[in-house]
């Protein structure tokens, strides 16, 4: 186990009285590719949120390294998610704006660069995600995974420590979704970033997760942590065997 990055105690989740989550407890290890799984409407994007600073707990805590984020005052809380990238489903590019204008949308609001830094920052982002050359188009111009990918390079552009994805490969077809995953690998692999991502895929959950975090929407809560192989090898929750097989039971791979 490498050392705590983000450390979630006894969370509970709610919108207004309707608790969608509680007690909560897990921890996402520098360097991990932490996957959130569980059915529809469990509430995955809800603890996105949480982890990200969009929405505060009912109860309980989160810890980035020994910092509590959510008693942090306000200020100290924008520190932290400086530090950190968010990749939404939609990629989320400005339709209106060139790729390299959409990436340096960041580092013209959050560093002191030049406009030349900033124009080879962008280019050195687009290049890391396989779009080098691609600086001039419109998201429209490019396929689908490609607009992903753009939309990881932006959210790369501060350097982030930890990067946050929800449904990441949703609408993609297998190939493109497999390039996604491959590209996560070797961004923790060259850049030791950790990851954090949200998905039900089931091929990402194997191909990339070594841990992850199970949250059931029946009984409001979380029934396992850790490596999802070993949770599919060892488990002996038939929920958590359910849904690792898509419901064909361990024989049925
Ligand atoms: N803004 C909101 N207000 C009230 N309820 C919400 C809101 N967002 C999501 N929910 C509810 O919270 C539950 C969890 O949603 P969500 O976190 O989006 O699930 P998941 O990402 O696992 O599919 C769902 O029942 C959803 O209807
Ligand atoms: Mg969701």
């Amino acid at each position: 186990m490498t050392a705590a990055h983000i450390t979630v105690e006894h969370l509970t989740m709610a919108y207004g009285d309707f608790v969608i989550q509680r007690d909560l407890n897990f921890t996402i290890g520098r360097g991990e590719v932490f996957i959130v799984m569980g059915g529809s409407g469990c509430g995955k994007s809800t603890l996105l949120k949480h982890l990200i600073g969009l929405q505060q707990p009912a109860k309980g805590e989160v810890f980035y390294d020994k910092q509590n984020f959510w008693s942090a005052d306000a200020e100290q809380r924008l520190q932290v998610m400086r530090r950190i990238g968010v990749l939404y489903q939609s990629g989320a590019l400005f339709s209106s704006l060139t790729l390299a204008e959409n990436i340096a949308l960041p580092l013209g609001e959050f560093t002191a660069l030049t406009k030349a830094e900033i124009a080879d920052m962008v280019s050195y982002k687009l290049a890391l995600v396989g779009l080098a050359g691609f600086e001039d188009y419109y998201p429209a111009e490019i396929s689908g995974g490609m607009q992903k990918r753009a939309g990881l390079a932006r959210a790369m552009a501060l350097d982030p420590e930890i990067l946050f994805f929800d449904e990441p490969s949703a609408g993609l077809d297998p190939v493109s979704a497999r390039l996604l995953d491959d590209l996560i690998i070797s961004l923790r692999d060259t850049l030791g970033t950790t990851i954090v991502a949200v998905t039900h895929e089931l091929a990402s959950i194997f191909a990339i997760g070594t841990d992850s975090v199970f949250l059931d929407s029946d009984s409001k809560t979380m029934l396992a942590t850790g490596n999802p192989k070993q949770l599919l090898a060892e488990s002996e929750d038939p929920r958590i065997i359910q849904f690792l097989t898509r419901g064909q039971g361990r024989g049925g791979r």
